[in-house]
């Protein structure tokens, strides 16, 4: 797996990243790699990106995108004795490029390609395949973190298996990635049945599929729970690819997927202390028509508030989506053990329960969340990524 992200991190000795000519037409530059790969950059990017006008200590831009002409050109260009791309700019300037450096940020298709993690997508079957790891490596080895990590990213979730069955374990595991996510339910919570809940979780019933607080404007992003109890009946955990319902709806219905990405939905969450609102589309995608995140939580829906000519598609859309949602060939369920731990990515895969007995035994998980930023962070920490610009 390390494999898999090492391969942004490289330097300028690699072949692929070595460059062998370029050419100037218009305001692009051409450079030729080593692979007998070709890039183009346009030249107003070539001059924004000089490293030389980066603060030597922050590495943060010294200027602002007035200052150049969007048509801006070199007037020349070779590569340099040390094999950097060297250009000469109207205003005199000379910049120097990094094969390595361009190699890792360029931004034709083949790039971009090569950047995005490959996200496996999945339904039951992969109950066959559970990506499973050890908590006494996770907790002590660094390697083995970064296999949890990249888990998570590309498949949305993983599961712990041994974790000690101590209060506050699962903080314990995410306090090794970074900081904890704080809510109006606290750092870490308790999923256990309460008199008087505020939320569905604290009851015994069945939770069907959902996302964990799409009524906030950032819902949390990973979620971890953690088994410390579990003598009840019933109650088994169900994980369900959002991303792969989406993609399902996608190609038997585009017009409903298409409104799921575009027609914001209300969901709202409210007791005696807290009214937390949000509006967003329930199916959001990246620049490329890639999934960035499903948001999908009836429970807290508020009452649907968008244009009167849109509603009935969106009820429709919504129904679609949510029988597939519903799908047991979409739905991974397993009964935890007490040491187990879910960690998925609560942006992008649905969680749920089936309902279970509170008089057959004690059913007790322990939760919270870390957020994708100090996810993402901490795979590009683990991997050296972030010590290069
Ligand atoms: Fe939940």
């Amino acid at each position: 797996m390390l494999n898999a992200v090492s391969k942004h991190t490289g330097t300028s000795d690699r072949p692929q990243h070595t460059l062998t000519g370029l050419t100037i037409s218009g305001n692009l530059v051409s450079i030729t790699w080593a692979d007998g790969g070709e890039s183009a950059f346009h030249g107003i990017w070539l001059r924004d990106n000089c490293p030389t006008g980066l603060h030597p200590s922050t590495r943060e831009r010294q200027w602002d995108w007035s200052e150049f002409d969007p048509a801006i050109r070199p007037l020349s260009g070779q590569i340099d004795k040390s094999g950097l791309l060297e250009l000469s700019w109207p205003d005199g300037h000379l910049s120097r490029h990094d094969g390595a450096w361009l190699r890792r940020h360029r931004y034709d298709g083949a790039g971009k390609a090569e950047r995005k993690p490959q996200l496996r997508i999945w339904d039951a079957g992969i109950a066959e395949d559970l990506p499973d790891c050890d908590a006494n490596a996770v907790l002590t080895d660094d390697q083995a973190l970064l296999d949890m990590l990249i888990k998570v990213r590309d498949t949305g979730f993983a599961l712990v298996r041994g974790m000690p069955r101590r209060d506050k374990a699962c903080e314990h595991v995410a306090h090794r990635i970074a900081f904890t996510r704080e809510t109006n339910f606290g750092i870490g919570f308790d999923v256990i049945s309460k008199p008087d809940p505020n939320n569905q979780a604290y009851t015994h019933d069945a939770l069907l599929g959902h996302t964990d607080l799409p009524n906030r404007e950032m819902p949390p992003g990973v979620q971890f729970l953690h088994c410390l109890e579990f003598q009840a009946q019933g109650g088994e955990s169900t994980l369900i690819d959002g991303f792969h319902c989406a993609e399902q709806l996608r190609a038997a219905d585009p017009d409903a997927f298409e409104l799921l990405t575009r027609v914001p939905i209300a969901h709202r969450f409210h007791d005696g202390e807290w009214d937390v609102r949000w509006r967003a589309p329930a199916i959001a995608l990246d620049d490329d028509g890639g999934y960035h995140e499903i948001r999908y939580n009836p429970g807290v829906g508020a009452p649907f508030d968008v244009r009167p000519a849109e509603m009935t598609g969106l009820y429709r859309a919504l129904g679609l989506l949510a029988a597939r949602i519903k799908d047991p060939a979409n739905v991974l369920a397993f009964k935890l053990r007490p040491g187990d731990m879910m960690v998925f990515n609560n942006r992008r895969v649905l969680h749920g329960r089936q309902a279970f007995d509170p008089n057959t035994g004690p059913r007790r998980l322990q939760g919270c969340y870390v957020d994708l930023d100090e996810w993402h962070s901490r795979i590009r920490v683990l991997t050296g990524e972030n010590l290069l610009d």
